[in-house]
């Protein structure tokens, strides 16, 4: 077992759930170990886009020894203290309720306290919104976040590097989260940006 710091890896309601297969399989290939948390709605959609349930997915990624999942109920679990080392934390994908209750500093449930915690411990925390369109609160609430120095990265296409299918695209958007978390290093060499000859 890796005695690297955890990552904290929250799973909200948003569409995405693709997203966060990408990452918690991103961070066991890195060997780092994982505190999850997946709200209610996030398992709803978990069945929905991953056409199984959650706690088969978790099976799965248990065997790597690296998980440890919470009850999202559970405000006593370890990561709800600041106490509880952690590098940091990642919500993907982010619904717009969970970005609005960040933005209030509403912490009802397991995901939105250790939030809460990763900023007041000025720790490192990102989030992977998702929602189309975007209403004026939901900007207005991005904004907020990212004031307060919350990395967001939006689930947006890599389309200049030309992608063919949508695991290309999740697959980057998950890279893409790793790195504004500070757990990886840099993108794979084939998703940086290669520069242009002008004539
Ligand atoms: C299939 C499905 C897809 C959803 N997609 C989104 C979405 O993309 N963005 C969003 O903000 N909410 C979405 N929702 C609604 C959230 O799940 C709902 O607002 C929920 O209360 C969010 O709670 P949570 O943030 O605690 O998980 C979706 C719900 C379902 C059932």
């Amino acid at each position: 077992m890796s005695k690297r710091a955890p990552v904290v890896v929250g799973v909200s309601g948003a569409s995405g759930a693709a997203l966060a297969d990408r990452v918690i399989a991103r961070l066991i290939a890195l060997g780092h170990p994982i505190e999850l948390i997946a709200t209610p709605s996030a398992r709803i959609v978990w069945r929905q886009e991953m056409g199984r349930p959650w706690a088969e997915a978790l099976a799965a990624w248990s065997e790597s020894g690296l998980i440890t999942e919470h009850n999202p109920n559970n405000q006593a679990a370890t990561i709800a203290s600041g106490s509880y080392p952690v590098h940091g934390m990642l919500i993907v994908p982010c619904s717009m309720g969970t970005v609005a209750a960040l933005a209030a500093g509403f912490a009802n449930n397991l995901v939105l306290r250790v939030a809460d915690v990763t900023q007041k411990e000025g720790r490192r925390l990102v989030v992977v919104p998702r929602e189309t369109p975007l209403s004026t609160i939901h900007l207005e609430n991005l904004l907020r976040l990212s004031q307060r120095g919350i990395r967001i990265v939006p689930p947006m296409p890599n389309f200049y590097q030309r992608p063919t299918t949508v695991a290309e695209v999740v697959d980057f958007v998950a890279a893409r989260a790793l790195v504004a978390l500070g757990v990886a290093g840099e993108l794979d060499a084939d998703q940086q940006w290669a520069g242009l000859e002008l004539d």
